[in-house]
């Protein structure tokens, strides 16, 4: 268990796909795990995929009781999800504000789909099936999006409504 050093935007291996993991109720994947839970909770994240570590794996962790980064979100529950698919369950797409811990400083105005369902493993390899929505179901799509090298300002539609958090804070939320 250690917490690791974030990738930033404009490191490659934060542009590549990932690949899926093969070995479940492994100790590489154990660690793996770890570190990315010990490094989210170390930095006040919602939400870390494995790349954003420096490995390429379809792994991503998300929840928190609580967040000083979304002051405003709902308790969600830590889950890890490995292999992970989604899709939605309503065509309603919402904007909201994002942030990401290999940006750090910045949020901009995402649109995502309001309502998924989710699919995946945990670590030991059981299945895990579930629905999501709002916030809960933005972070999903976010970290998703890392396993296929997408960073959330490549999703901005007006690239206006990106910045600083401080300045959009100030003038924009
Ligand atoms: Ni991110």
């Amino acid at each position: 268990m250690a917490v690791k050093k974030i990738l930033r935007i404009g490191h490659p291996l934060l542009l590549g796909q990932s690949a899926p993991v093969t070995a479940f109720d492994a100790a590489a994947l154990d660690t793996l795990v770890d570190d990315l839970l010990d490094t989210m909770k170390s930095r006040g994240g919602v939400g870390i995929s494995a790349p954003q570590i420096g490995v390429s794996r379809r792994v991503i962790v998300f929840g928190a009781a609580n967040s000083q980064r979304y002051p405003d979100m709902r308790p969600m529950p830590i889950t890890v999800l490995i292999n992970p698919e989604i899709e939605q369950t309503d065509n309603e797409i919402e904007s909201d504000w994002e942030g990401c811990l290999s940006i750090p400083g910045m949020r901009g105005l995402v649109p995502r789909y309001r309502y998924i369902r989710y699919h995946g493993f945990d670590r030991r390899g059981k299945e895990i099936k579930q629905e999501a929505e709002g916030f809960h179901a933005r972070v999903i799509q976010h970290e998703l999006d890392h396993l296929d090298g997408i960073l959330y300002p490549q999703r901005i539609e007006n690239m206006c409504m990106f910045g600083f958090e401080q300045e959009l804070n100030e003038y924009w939320r």
